[in-house]
């Protein structure tokens, strides 16, 4: 098989806004720099991202600061988010989108030529800028435009299995073709991780098939780095239910940031019971568990949901600020929004945790690797704020672009590991010529229902110990696969990695939410119903049966200030 080496100062392993933003900030400060990904980058997870994207302009709401997004994300987070991550997202965020307005991105504006901004779920502020509902789609556009007119090398066919590292510091990647199955060596002074989260291990899912399979999670790990919080997993309260190949997919927030009404079974506004201060623009957390809440307790719709109601809204505003919801529903279901309310479910949307990395530069622990976007953590905490996601890829893309050239203009010299290349090759190798009995998609899906069963919205301890023994008995199935690539190409054998992935990530997450002995945010554990302030900490997992408890930076007292006590009564566990 054809082995090619490629030197390049800085490698970034997904082609999505996090990875592709970093590029842009490298190759405008001239330091040679490869994006690799296994998604065509036109069409990367990051297109889903649907409402919107915040920073206080303060376009529409004069009085909000970045101060105040600030203390809204803290509050949001029930505390676990990191106060210096935050801050550094909410003061940089207008330079976010500065600098996307540079780029050409189609921001939707008022009549006088403003940004505009509209209601996401628990802001203070309209503080939530975008373009329609298709922002992720835009702001990727304007970033795969960027990364054209910059000359920098997409390769988007390309999986990464290892990332290289010798003595704790990072020499490359290794990889294939999902084409032809041509084997990569990157020789690389700085790795950086951009390839998403861990939410496809679930069975509903806002995520695509193949996408989010927790492959940063195990390429971090296997080069010595950490992962924070994989428990604190959101889950978006609005996911389609049919058709079965579609569920879970998003119904953006700002169906309700427009107005939409959520109803049960019986008619009634049930976030009435549940937040009546801020209804359908409450927490996700809150909006999630109160749909499963109803559901669960008998008031759900017959398909096992609640109802969204956009349909008293004018046609016009539902063309205009709604439009993918509008196909999305006419695509998969034959529904007219404008007439017929949908119904929905929570789906698992957002990994809140991620790779461990420091606050002020996205550092892993290991000397040349960083993590941005979806597979990094310390924002969200145990909820995130909607729209928060896509400007911390902003932020910290540009942030991280600048350190890594830094890294890569100061390093004096790099050892390379002939054994870490190796056991890179041998791995894919190895499962290149897999015969065995077990079937790669079939223990997808047995790893989707373990998670689904065991660690979805409410979890308990017997639930979680169940779920681990399932996964032990899919993780000894996993040993025995058959992995076949054929003329199509090597998909087979990116799958098979992917379950991998997943298994690591599903291990990650079942072990942390059982030392989560709390329910906080997301995070809901039916046989510890309260808060402990003890848990007021990170968990950090470094491998099986390794949680740490992490202390988090107090909140300064400028931000503690603005956080307003919302009253907790609705927070309904089974
Ligand atoms: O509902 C949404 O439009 C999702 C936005 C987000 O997750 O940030």
């Amino acid at each position: 098989m054809t082995e090619h080496q490629i030197a390049t100062s800085v490698l970034v392993i997904g082609s999505g806004g996090a990875g592709l933003r970093a590029a842009i900030e490298l190759a405008e400060r001239g330091v040679d720099v490869r994006v690799v990904g296994k998604r065509p980058k036109a069409d990367a997870h990051t297109t889903l991202a649907a409402g919107g994207i915040n920073a206080a302009l303060a376009t529409m709401d004069s009085a909000d600061t970045w101060q105040q997004h600030a203390a809204d994300t803290i509050k949001e987070s029930y505390l676990l988010a990191n106060p210096d991550t935050v801050r550094i997202v909410a003061e940089n965020g207008p330079r976010g989108i500065a600098d996307l307005e540079r780029w050409g991105m189609p921001f939707a504006r008022e009549a006088d030529g403003r940004i505009s901004q509209r209601f996401f779920g628990a802001h203070t502020y309209r503080r939530t800028s975008f373009a329609g509902d298709y922002t992720g789609l835009e702001i990727q556009r304007t970033l795969v435009n960027r990364v054209g007119q910059l000359g920098i090398p997409v390769h988007d066919t390309c999986y990464i299995t290892r990332i290289l590292v010798r003595d704790n510091v990072v020499f490359g990647a290794y990889g294939f073709d999902l084409e032809n199955g041509t084997r990569y060596v990157f020789h690389a002074d700085v790795v950086i991780l951009a390839a998403g989260g861990h939410t496809r291990i679930w069975r509903r899912t806002s995520s695509r098939r193949d996408e989010n399979t927790g492959d940063s999670f195990r390429l971090a790990v296997l080069a010595g780095g950490r992962i924070r919080d994989p428990e604190l997993v959101q889950f978006h309260p609005s996911g389609l239910i049919a058709p079965e190949n579609a569920a879970g997919t998003l119904v953006s927030e700002a169906a309700r940031g427009e107005g939409g009404i959520l109803r049960n079974a019986l008619g009634e506004r049930f976030m009435a019971h549940y937040d009546p201060a801020r209804m359908e623009l409450s927490t996700r957390d809150r909006v999630a568990l109160a749909a499963y809440t109803e559901i669960k307790e008998g008031r759900g719709t017959p398909d096992g949901g609640v109802w969204l109601d956009v349909s008293h809204l004018p046609r016009e505003t539902i063309m205009q600020r709604l439009p993918r919801v509008y196909q999305t529903l006419l695509e998969l279901q034959m529904r007219d929004i404008t007439r017929e309310p949908m119904e929905v479910a929570p789906t698992a949307h957002y990994s809140m945790g991620g790779v461990w990395v420091r606050p002020e530069d996205h550092s892993t622990g290991v000397d040349g690797l960083y993590a941005i976007g979806e597979a990094s953590s310390g924002l969200h905490g145990a909820n995130r704020l909607g729209g928060n996601s896509l400007i911390e890829l902003l932020v910290y893309g540009r942030i991280v672009g600048e350190t890594a050239a830094q890294y890569s203009t100061e390093l004096t010299a790099q050892r390379r590991s002939r054994t870490a290349l190796a056991e890179a090759r041998a791995e894919v190798d190895e499962l290149v010529a897999a015969d065995g009995p077990e079937n790669v998609r079939a223990l997808q899906r047995a790893l989707r229902n373990t998670m689904t069963a065991h660690a979805g919205v409410v979890r308990d301890e017997t639930g979680l110990r169940e779920g681990l023994a399932e996964l032990d008995a899919i993780e000894e199935r996993i040993t025995n696969v058959g992995v076949h690539p054929d003329l199509a190409g090597f998909q087979d054998v990116a799958h098979a990695f992917d379950l991998k992935a997943s298994a690591l990530a599903a291990r990650a997450t079942l072990e942390a939410a059982l030392e989560r002995r709390e329910t906080r945010g997301c995070h809901n554990r039916s046989d510890y119903p309260d808060v402990d302030p003890e848990l007021q900490v990170n968990l950090v997992w470094s491998g099986p049966g390794r949680v740490e408890r992490e202390k988090i930076p107090p909140v300064p007292a400028e931000i503690a200030a603005l956080m307003k006590e919302v009253s907790t009564v609705g927070k309904l566990v089974e």
